[in-house]
């Protein structure tokens, strides 16, 4: 991390500060995005932007930036950054407040922050043995489709995947598979792609959009649809998807092997179409 960005100007990380009054640090009071980058282009950015604008409005948040202002900085931000593939976290909190109150201040200065990461390359062996998951119950609240930054919830989870030795826990709500927890689900059964239909329970995910958008270009038949969680276990193939991690597919599940124990050829042509599709966007920056 060499530039930042925070309200309107680009420091060096240790130079960008922001007050402890701010209500993203004592409340958890903002949104998020990450972007990923390949070459200099921010992959689907205008979907990125669109998601920001619901979860903004989710939170009763103006948005602070037109999506040309945000590409502009965002952009700028990438320059200033070097070259490769990389991601672009960005945050805006309802800024800091005068007196520590639940209740929105009167007058709203938000805070804006964005910053460059490289991309983790996933794990060489992948396309060999895949991930190994676990279930948990979803214990997070009931808007899940606002990206907030208070991820406590998802926190906690995720810690118990990784010190169950495995990469993402798989949520389930009343009986039903949600998503990971950082990342959508998607499972083969009866030789059909499977995700859960969007709402309050799941984030969009920008990855689970384009991964239906290809099964629907590629005639890889798939369907949105409620998931229950005694399917899991019986999955031909189980893949957890976000924009840093891509398409994972994952073989073991609460430590029994999922369809074969290995990565499943649904997987692979839909990677192999990812990455295509990364390709093209990065040739056409
Ligand atoms: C809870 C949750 N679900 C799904 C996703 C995947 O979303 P995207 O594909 O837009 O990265 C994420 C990403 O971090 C997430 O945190």
């Amino acid at each position: 991390m060499t530039t930042v960005y925070l309200n309107g100007r680009f420091l060096a990380p240790d130079q960008a500060l922001v007050p402890v009054s701010d209500r993203g640090f004592l409340f958890g009071d903002g949104v998020y995005e990450v972007i990923p980058v390949y070459g200099a282009r921010l992959f689907r950015l205008d979907e990125h932007l669109a998601r920001l604008a619901q979860s903004l409005a989710g939170i009763r948040l103006a948005d602070p930036h037109t999506p040309g202002e945000w590409r502009r900085i965002l952009e700028d931000l990438i320059e200033r950054n070097g070259s490769g593939d990389r991601s672009v976290y960005l945050q805006v909190t309802r800024g800091p407040a005068p007196k520590r109150d639940h209740a929105f201040p009167a007058v709203v200065t938000p805070t804006v922050f964005a910053s460059v990461s490289p991309i983790a390359p996933p794990p060489a062996d992948l396309a060999e043995r895949g991930v190994a998951a676990i279930t948990r119950e979803d214990i997070r609240w009931k808007y899940c489709h606002i990206k907030a930054i208070t991820l406590l919830g998802n926190v906690l989870l995720r810690q118990e995947a990784v010190e169950a030795g495995c990469a993402e826990a798989i949520l389930v709500r009343d009986g039903e598979a949600t998503e990971g927890a950082a990342s959508n689900l998607f499972l083969v059964r009866d030789d059909v792609l499977l995700t859960p239909p969007k709402g309050p329970f799941l984030l969009p995910g920008i990855t689970r959009d384009l991964i239906l958008e290809l099964a629907r270009d590629h005639g890889i038949p798939a369907r949105e649809a409620p998931v229950p969680a005694s399917w899991l276990a019986c999955a031909q193939e189980l893949w957890i998807t976000s924009s840093t991690r891509e398409i994972l597919p994952v073989t073991r599940l609460d430590g029994a092997p999922v369809g074969t124990g290995r990565p499943g050829p649904v997987w692979a042509r839909m990677h192999a179409l990812f990455q295509d599709f990364k390709a093209r966007q990065r040739a056409a920056g």
